[in-house]
């Protein structure tokens, strides 16, 4: 079983961001979720793009069984992800490291929540983490 795991604007920058995202880096994430999918028998792909069209592309070609997606600032208000990923039956888990209706109100509203099936935030990079093992869950069954 494939999950594909796709972080998108700014999280290429985690270790040196602002301080709600702590001072773990992305490649830190990587390989931790890369360890986990081998323990539980998934084969991770990463996806990291600055760019909302790469991300689109990426959506539109991947065959993998579940897409982990922590799309950044797009969350808010990128209908162009929302639609790719809403094209996709696979299993769709949203993330965050920080808990986004904690924060700023333009944080609390996600255009993508409505397209996936479950959304885990706040919980650093451990929320990766969970929605591996959402991903394992749901692909079992
Ligand atoms: C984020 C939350 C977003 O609001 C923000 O723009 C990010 C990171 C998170 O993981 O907490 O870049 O998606």
């Amino acid at each position: 079983m494939k999950i594909l795991i796709i972080n998108g604007v700014n999280l290429n920058m985690l270790g040196k961001r602002s301080k709600e995202y702590g001072t773990v880096t992305l490649a830190e994430i990587e390989s931790e979720a890369k360890k986990l999918c081998g323990e539980l028998g998934m084969v991770p792909e990463f996806f990291t793009s600055n760019f909302e069209g790469e991300i689109v592309e990426k959506v539109q070609m991947t065959d993998a069984d579940a897409i982990i997606i922590n799309a950044g600032a797009h969350t808010h208000y990128s209908y162009a992800i929302a639609d790719a990923l809403k094209d996709k039956t696979c299993f769709k888990v949203e993330v965050h490291l920080t808990n986004v209706q904690a924060r700023e109100e333009f944080r609390a509203r996600s255009v993508i929540s409505p397209v996936v099936d479950g959304v885990i935030a706040g919980f650093g990079k451990e929320s990766y983490m969970l929605a591996v093992r959402a991903a394992v869950a749901h692909t079992k069954k």
